[in-house]
């Protein structure tokens, strides 16, 4: 490999919530990040704002994920601007709410291309580099994922395999210098709960955090290399019930939160 190909940090969903937080913190830690998103004059505007003087300008990668064969895309953007990934950030992700029976079937189909088959392809194309560099990857699941969703039910199932996953690949990957981190926020305020058709009074109930700190605790526990980050008390506290309390139990409590957050 050539000393002119320079490694850089890959974000995806880097166009605003959480995964802009995260180029922020990893621009202001000193990495080459590379953005992708569909936005791509959200991306630009990023850029603007986190490009260090002196420094190569962020990459930016106007992309949408969710059809096959946008991994490949990825993968060739990066060559053709002569990258490497060290470190992957599979954050791109959305989820609906309401009932499975009554949503639009592409939307929730769609939720799976995204959440799972993209991130998973993502990872598979980018693995070699990111072996080679002994770097890292943060996948972003949820505290859903520690639940059975009633209302939510396939963005709940696509974040327990997200979970699923990346503990695994973390384990199979011991031993070669590359760690694999799961970060799982609970509701954060982000454009993630307009898209997904989710209320706002549920916040104050549930206490959602800022996409800052929640960005902040995925940046330490990956350059700690801890297999599952999960920020906030409150989110602590839930997956720790999720370990306690029976599924038929913690089914209806998903199933009431969801009911009274949706706006349809
Ligand atoms: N907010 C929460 O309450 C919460 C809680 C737990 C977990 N999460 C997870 O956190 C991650 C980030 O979500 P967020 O809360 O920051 O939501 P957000 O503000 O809606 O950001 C989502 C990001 O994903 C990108 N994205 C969406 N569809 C895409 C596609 N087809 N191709 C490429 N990029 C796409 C969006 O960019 P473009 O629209 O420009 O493509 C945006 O940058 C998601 O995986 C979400 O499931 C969120």
């Amino acid at each position: 490999m050539s000393d002119a190909i320079r490694d850089v940090v890959v974000i995806t969903g880097a166009s605003g919530g959480i995964g802009a937080d995260l180029a922020r913190i990893f621009a202001r830690e000193g990495h080459a990040v590379a953005l992708v998103a569909r936005n791509g004059e959200r991306l630009r505007q990023l850029v603007r704002e986190i490009a260090a003087p002196g420094a190569p300008e962020p990459l930016v990668i106007e992309l949408d994920l969710e059809p096959s064969g946008s991994a490949d895309a990825l993968a060739a953007a990066l060559r053709a601007a002569n990258v490497r990934c060290s470190i992957l950030v599979n954050n791109a992700g959305y989820g609906l709410a309401g009932k499975v029976a009554s949503l639009p079937r592409a939307g929730q189909t769609g939720i799976v291309d995204l959440n799972v088959r993209s991130l998973t392809d993502v990872t598979l194309a980018l693995l070699p580099d990111i072996v080679a560099a002994r770097g890292k990857i943060l996948n972003v699941a949820s505290v859903a994922a520690f639940f059975a969703g009633p209302g939510m039910a396939i963005y709940y199932a696509t974040k327990a395999y997200v979970l699923s996953f990346s503990e695994a690949l973390s384990h199979e990957l011991r031993g070669h210098g590359v760690t694999v981190s799961a970060l799982c926020p609970g509701p954060t305020t982000t454009g993630f709960q307009s898209r997904a058709g989710l209320d706002a009074p549920l916040f104050t109930l549930m206490k959602p955090m800022d996409c800052r700190p929640v960005a902040e605790a995925g940046y330490a526990g990956l350059m700690a290399g801890k297999r599952v980050i999960v920020p906030g008390l409150f989110n602590k506290l839930s997956a720790l019930i999720s370990h306690i309390v029976p599924r038929s139990l913690s089914m209806h409590a998903v199933a009431w939160l969801q009911d009274v957050r949706r706006h349809d």
